[in-house]
């Protein structure tokens, strides 16, 4: 991977933070989001100790807003020249039902529309660097998970882990990016 320009969000912990180790070991210069600059501050320092490599570098943004997923793209552009692999990792499961600043049921918005949304706004930079790739970190429930078009709201009966099984429509969006045919892909 040296050479190679690699972005995942959600890495301050968890499984975003073990690839973020991964492919810094592998000789990528590695981008990692979180909420809070100084927690991936202090995560992209520990990524650097653990893998021996200095290049890893800090963003914040909390994905569950649109207007802040636009600010890290565009921080991300104006950082990388290349990218070269977007790992769409920020996920969580929330028991309860609560929105984000722009009214939108939380689940849905970090879990899939931030996703969406990032992907769009790095894709022509993506393309540029082909061969690229898109990953989206998915998991189990999206063989259980139905998408419930009448409802992304989950306005009415709100279940956690219905609500999380939506994990189905970001993946819809990685394959269909593979299947265009101006898409970056190896
Ligand atoms: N853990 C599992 O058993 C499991 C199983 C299957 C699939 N998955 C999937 O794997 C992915 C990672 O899961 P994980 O368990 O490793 O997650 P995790 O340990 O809970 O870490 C979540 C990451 O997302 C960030 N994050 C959370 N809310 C955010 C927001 N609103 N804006 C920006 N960043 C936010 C957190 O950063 P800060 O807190 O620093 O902001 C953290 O870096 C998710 O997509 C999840 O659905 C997990």
């Amino acid at each position: 991977m040296t050479g190679k320009i690699v972005l995942i969000t959600g890495a301050t912990g968890g499984i975003g933070k073990a690839t973020a180790i991964g492919l810094a070991r592998l000789g990528a210069r590695v981008g990692i989001t979180g909420r809070d600059l100084s927690r991936a501050e202090q995560a992209a320092s520990e990524i650097r100790t653990l893998s021996g490599n200095p290049a890893v570098d800090a963003f914040a943004a909390d994905l569950s807003s649109q207007a802040e997923v636009h600010r890290l793209a565009n921080a991300v552009l104006n950082a990388y020249p290349r990218l070269d692999v977007l790992v769409n990792n920020v996920g969580g499961f929330w028991a309860h039902r609560h929105s984000t600043a722009d009214s939108l049921e939380h689940t849905f918005a970090v879990n899939h529309l931030a996703s969406f949304l990032l992907t769009n706004l790095l894709l022509d930079r993506l393309k540029a660097s082909a061969p690229a790739r898109v990953v989206t970190v998915s998991s189990h429930v999206q063989a259980e998970g139905r998408i419930e078009f009448d409802d992304l709201q989950s306005a009415g009966n709100y279940s956690g882990q219905a609500a999380y099984s939506h994990t189905p429509a970001s993946c819809a969006q990685t394959s269909a990016l593979k299947t265009k045919p101006e898409s970056s892909q190896s």
